[in-house]
């Protein structure tokens, strides 16, 4: 029995392996083969016309290649449209017509396989925006990842805990025939105790599941499976803050504000495009409307009384001014720098992509875990823009002068910037 169990322990692990470095295998060089091909055709050729999820000057070419599936046409309309328009294929001039005749460009270059990888390319990324869409909420994007221990691992844990049911199961069966033969082949009558005495009969189904040691053992696992996922998950999330919502001391609506009246967030947060910090905006700010607007709602009076300011005067009284202590939603520690500027500014990433959609929020709260995981997975994948970037003009020229094995000084590597040794 043992031997069998274990052979079918190997077995299903092999399995598992080999089912394993399939898929990984498979995905990989898909990965590296046509839709990688296709994205950097995609990107340096029809970007400037189609977007994927969009019209743009063309159509959106996710939905439009989900309905258009005959692949062979939309090669020879990728290569070279205006032979098929031509030619009075149907198709082509029903899209001809309905985008007003615009006419797309020629890419008689392309071979049918880069058109072919161009086309997995998109059906992918499109599934994949579609897959995004369906996960998180509007303007999540794809960063706010980071969901602590991976779903993986907890299927994992679930799959082993089956299995090993199942084959306790099996063993338990396997052991009770087993004994069921050997009394038959001896005659021996197992003889059921039947004590006379009234025995607490829960004490004694107690008894009986503690002699069962496969049952005990097995619990034994569970327990420690469901103890150690319960640690893993505590220790995952200590410190982590996703949908800290405090109240604030005003009953400030971004909703409203930078929502329904599509205040930019500039106009608040400017220190967010020119700093390190986005800081919060001065009361100053609020009566360059709130001197006229809602003068009545006790909520403004809060504004007023902070600021020393009386409506009826409309005079300030610094000595009477008690500002306002918002409390902090975002926290990093001070172990770690982050840097609006370079973010928002540099990078060109939108606020949304870590603050979610603040837009629609009566009350602010942290949408992003804001762990290292996830400052990390950011910039695993997103790709930098280093177009008309000087500061990456300047690492390009270093890196010609290291390869033509001239000088290279750390002033050429932006070590006489201020920010890189001032806070
Ligand atoms: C100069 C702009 C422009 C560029 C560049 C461009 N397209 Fe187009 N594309 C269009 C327009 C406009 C249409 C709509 C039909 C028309 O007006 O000719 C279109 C239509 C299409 C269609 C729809 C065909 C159908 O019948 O469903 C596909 C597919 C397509 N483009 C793919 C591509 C691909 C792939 C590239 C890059 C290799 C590309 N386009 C580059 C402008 C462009
Ligand atoms: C009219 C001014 C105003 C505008 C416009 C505005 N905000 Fe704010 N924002 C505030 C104030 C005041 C606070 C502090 C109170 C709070 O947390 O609600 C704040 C707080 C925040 C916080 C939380 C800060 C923390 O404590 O960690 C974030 C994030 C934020 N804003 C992002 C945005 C984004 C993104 C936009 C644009 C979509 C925006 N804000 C537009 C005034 C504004
Ligand atoms: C660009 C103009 C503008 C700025 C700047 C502005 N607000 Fe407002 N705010 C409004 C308007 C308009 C309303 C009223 C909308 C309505 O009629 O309900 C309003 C409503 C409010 C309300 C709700 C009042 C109530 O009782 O309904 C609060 C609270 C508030 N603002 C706080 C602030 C704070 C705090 C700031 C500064 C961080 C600020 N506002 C900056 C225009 C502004
Ligand atoms: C790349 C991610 C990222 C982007 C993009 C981003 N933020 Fe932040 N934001 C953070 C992090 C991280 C913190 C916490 C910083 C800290 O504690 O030092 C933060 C903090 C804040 C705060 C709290 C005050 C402060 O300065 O620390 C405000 C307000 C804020 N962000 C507004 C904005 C606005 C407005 C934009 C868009 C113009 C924006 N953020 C874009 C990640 C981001
Ligand atoms: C939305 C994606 C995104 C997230 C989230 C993000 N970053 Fe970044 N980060 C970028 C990009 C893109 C750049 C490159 C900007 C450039 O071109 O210089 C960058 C650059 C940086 C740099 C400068 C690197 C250098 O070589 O000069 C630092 C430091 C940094 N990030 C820190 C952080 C920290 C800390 C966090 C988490 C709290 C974080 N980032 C989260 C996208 C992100
Ligand atoms: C290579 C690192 C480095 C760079 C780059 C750098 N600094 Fe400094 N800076 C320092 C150090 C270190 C000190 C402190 C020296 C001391 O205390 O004697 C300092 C001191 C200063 C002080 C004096 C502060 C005081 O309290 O006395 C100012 C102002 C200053 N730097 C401005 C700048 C400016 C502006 C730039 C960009 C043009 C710059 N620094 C670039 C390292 C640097």
């Amino acid at each position: 029995m043992r031997s069998f169990s274990l052979i079918f322990k190997q077995f299903s692990r092999s399995v598992l392996l080999i089912v394993g470095f399939a898929f990984w295998g498979f995905s990989a060089v898909y990965a590296q083969t046509d839709a990688a091909k296709g994205e950097a055709i995609f990107k340096s050729k029809c970007t400037a016309c189609h977007k994927i999820d969009q019209v743009l000057t063309g159509p959106a070419l996710g939905p439009q290649l989900t309905e258009e599936t005959d692949d062979k046409y939309l090669i020879k309309w990728i290569q070279n449209n205006q032979a098929l328009i031509a030619a009075k294929n149907p198709k082509a001039l029903a899209i001809f017509n309905k985008f007003e005749q615009k006419g797309m460009t020629t890419f008689t270059d392309l071979s049918d396989a880069d058109v072919g990888n161009v086309i997995t390319y998109i059906r992918a990324d499109w599934k994949q925006i579609q897959d995004d869409k369906a996960k998180g909420p509007v303007g999540g994007t794809t960063v706010a990842e980071d969901k602590g221990p991976s779903e993986l691992a907890v299927a994992g844990l679930i799959g082993v805990v089956i299995l090993a049911f199942i084959i306790i199961l099996v063993l338990n069966k396997a052991t009770g025939s087993l004994e069921k033969i050997l009394a038959n082949n001896k005659d021996i009558v197992i003889v059921e105790e039947e004590q006379v005495v009234t025995v607490d009969k829960k004490a004694e189904l107690l008894k009986k599941i503690l002699k069962n040691k496969k049952l005990v053992f097995f619990i034994l696992v569970c327990g420690t499976i469901a103890m150690g996922s319960w640690g893993w998950v505590t220790l995952w999330n200590t410190n982590v803050h996703t949908g800290y919502q405090p109240v604030q001391p005003i009953k400030y609506s971004h909703e409203l504000h930078a929502g329904t009246m599509k205040i930019d967030c500039q106009y608040c947060h400017s220190g967010a495009y020119k700093s390190k910090n986005a800081s919060i905006p001065s009361l100053n700010v609020c009566m360059n409307c709130h001197k006229v607007v809602k003068t009545e709602s006790p909520e403004i009076h809060k504004i007023y009384d902070a600021l020393g300011y009386d409506p009826k005067t409309q005079k300030y009284d610094s000595t009477a001014a008690k500002p306002i202590q918002w409390v902090r939603v975002h926290n990093l520690p001070d172990l770690a720098y982050f840097n609006h500027s370079q973010h928002v500014k540099v990078a060109g990433i939108k606020c949304q992509a870590c603050h979610g959609p603040i837009q629609t929020m009566k009350e602010v709260y942290q949408y992003s875990p804001l762990t290292m995981k996830w400052c990390i997975q950011c910039h695993k994948r997103t790709e930098v823009n280093g177009k008309g970037n000087a500061y990456y003009d300047s690492i390009l020229a270093a890196h010609d002068k290291i390869k033509k094995g001239e000088k290279v000084t750390a002033a050429v590597l932006g070590g006489i910037e201020c920010g890189k040794c001032h806070y």
